[in-house]
């Protein structure tokens, strides 16, 4: 075997998960940012987490918020996830500038993309420092599917989003 970086590994693990994590802006709005490196955590009782840049806009948002919806993105949303991964929702508005239509969950105040395949409604549980990332840490409050949506996945490192079998 040769000597890798973990992103080279990453590469290699193709396809990698991959999520739109919605979270509540200061007006009323939603922040949506592509995130791959989420994992199921605990089932009893059902535990999540997420590991973001620390300087990331949706970080600042959770820890501030305390709530989040983790969505897996359907394959109708392919563009718009890889445009949410490429710029800060800091200053702009992305649902609005991608066009990304969004729909209500029951008692939640974070709206989230049509076509999800999967919605976690979230409360932070911790979050923790690991290096350049926190690890947000959250209880599932509630979840919701989709078995009509087809999920999106990571592919070559981070570079290409397309489903589990690429065409
Ligand atoms: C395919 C893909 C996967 C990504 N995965 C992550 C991730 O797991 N963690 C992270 O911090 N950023 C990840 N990013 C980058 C963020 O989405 C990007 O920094 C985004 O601008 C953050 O938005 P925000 O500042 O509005 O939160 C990923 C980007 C792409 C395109």
């Amino acid at each position: 075997m040769k000597s890798f970086s973990l992103l080279d590994a990453a590469r290699l693990t193709s396809p990698n998960p991959l999520s739109l994590v919605c979270s509540r802006t200061p007006s009323g709005g939603v922040n949506l940012a592509t995130v791959s490196w989420w994992t199921y955590m605990s089932l009893e009782p059902e535990i999540i987490g997420f590991a973001m840049m620390k300087t990331s806009y949706t970080g600042e948002l959770v820890r501030g918020g305390s709530e989040v919806v983790l969505t897996i993105p359907g394959k109708a949303l392919a563009k718009q996830v890889m445009q949410c991964g490429t710029v800060s929702g800091r200053n702009r508005d992305k649902a609005r500038d991608f066009a990304v239509e969004l729909k209500t969950l029951p008692d939640c105040d974070i709206q989230i993309p049509v076509h999800s395949v999967v919605a976690l409604h979230c409360a932070l549980r911790e979050f923790v420092d690991v290096g350049d990332h926190y690890l947000y840490i959250c209880d599932v409050k509630q979840a919701y599917g989709d078995e009509n949506e087809v999920p999106l996945f990571a592919w070559k490192g981070y570079a290409k989003i397309a489903g589990a079998r690429p065409e």
